[in-house]
């Protein structure tokens, strides 16, 4: 799997016993690959959205126990509790992303499932496993892009939200991974990003990754979409996901509720591209979902320039939850699933119901 040759770039690696990723805070002005050799700088990065999108940050956790486990002594007891350590601090960094706690208990599950072996063989299996997930999710999203293109016409305009491409994902994305797989299916299409106030994440890397692969892509501020939906502009919306529950509410970047209502009302398609680990079958519904708030400053500062008065407050949910009712598919890599949710996810995750 060569993602550089590929893509022209990598979200995150291992190489040469140090994690590496692509610096997503300087893009699209700046390239620059962060080589992170302990677990605490691994962990920043996720905190301080170095590399972000729920794939990449569970893809990143892992490669992070993986270099952790190697700051671990042999001794046995030592291991396991410096281990369960370092599943704390990156539980910690972003609440939402379901990805992230889905990576750290597989990862943990390996550990429970190696009692009484040298450690040293722990590193290595830990290092293989979260090699593995990384190519899962890579594996995952082009299975989802063959899946969602079918749900694209020919010559549609896709409007999508924030970043949920292979910058967001080990490689080739979610709902960007379906756009793809629309151009790779000999479809054209153009995409519509919202810029995605309050990081970006939109203007500045889902312009960037469309570019570089050549899918014509054109940038709107927010509050644009409304009347571009009205006006016929939109044949479809796909946007990724964080978590999203049994019933198939939707945790995505704030501002996706917005779109799924705007979407309903003007009789234009809302889907969802997400791998299955992005479901969390315990929650019933979206009500407890953990929305992360994040620091004042994103939104008070643009680019080191204050744009809010002094000591007015603001407020800075990072995500909200769409209901399943303004869902029309969830694209996952094991199929394309439709209302009711309960059911068909049930059903597409082998839990029953
Ligand atoms: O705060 P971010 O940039 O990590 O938020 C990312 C998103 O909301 C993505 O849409 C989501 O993680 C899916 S990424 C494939």
């Amino acid at each position: 799997m060569d993602l550089v040759a590929e893509q022209g770039f990598f979200t995150v690696r291992w190489h040469d016993g140090a994690v590496e990723l692509l610096d997503q805070r300087l893009l699209p002005g700046t390239v620059r690959i962060l080589r992170l050799s302990t677990a605490a700088d691994v962990a920043a990065a996720i905190r301080d959205m170095a590399v972000r999108g729920a794939p990449a940050i569970g893809v990143t956790a892992a490669l992070g126990l993986a270099l952790g486990a190697r700051e671990l002594g042999d001794d046995p007891e030592r291991f396991d509790g410096g281990f369960a350590g370092l599943c704390d601090l990156f539980a910690a960094t972003r609440p939402t992303a379901k990805n992230l706690f889905w990576a750290i208990d597989r990862m943990r599950a390996l550990v429970a499932g190696m009692r009484g072996v040298a450690a040293a063989r722990i590193r290595e299996a830990l290092l293989d496993e979260a090699q593995a997930i990384l190519e899962e999710d890579v594996r995952a999203c082009r299975t989802m892009g063959a899946y969602g293109a079918q749900l694209v016409a020919d010559g549609a305009t896709v409007l999508t939200h924030c970043n949920a491409g292979a910058l967001a994902t080990a490689g080739y994305g979610s709902a960007l991974g379906v756009i793809r797989g629309a151009r790779d299916a000999g479809k054209a299409v153009r995409v519509l990003a919202d810029e995605t106030r309050p990081f970006l994440q939109g203007a500045r890397l889902t312009a960037w990754e469309l570019q570089r692969a050549a899918i014509p892509v054109t940038v709107i501020a927010d509050g644009m979409a409304a009347s571009l939906m009205r006006a016929g502009e939109i044949g479809c919306v796909v946007v990724g996901a964080d978590r999203i529950a049994a019933n198939g509410d939707v945790a995505n970047k704030i501002g996706t509720y917005s779109i799924a209502v705007l979407a309903r009302v003007h009789a234009v398609p809302f889907y969802v591209a997400a791998p299955s680990s992005t479901f969390d079958l315990d929650l019933g519904d979206g009500s407890r979902i953990p929305i992360e708030e994040r620091s004042a400053a994103e939104m008070t500062h643009f680019g080191g320039m204050r744009i809010v008065p002094e000591g007015v407050p603001v407020r800075h949910p990072a995500f909200d939850v769409t209901p399943a009712v303004f869902v029309s598919a969830i694209v996952t890599e094991l199929g394309v699933l439709r209302a009711p949710y309960r059911t068909s996810i049930a059903r597409a995750l082998g839990k029953g119901l």
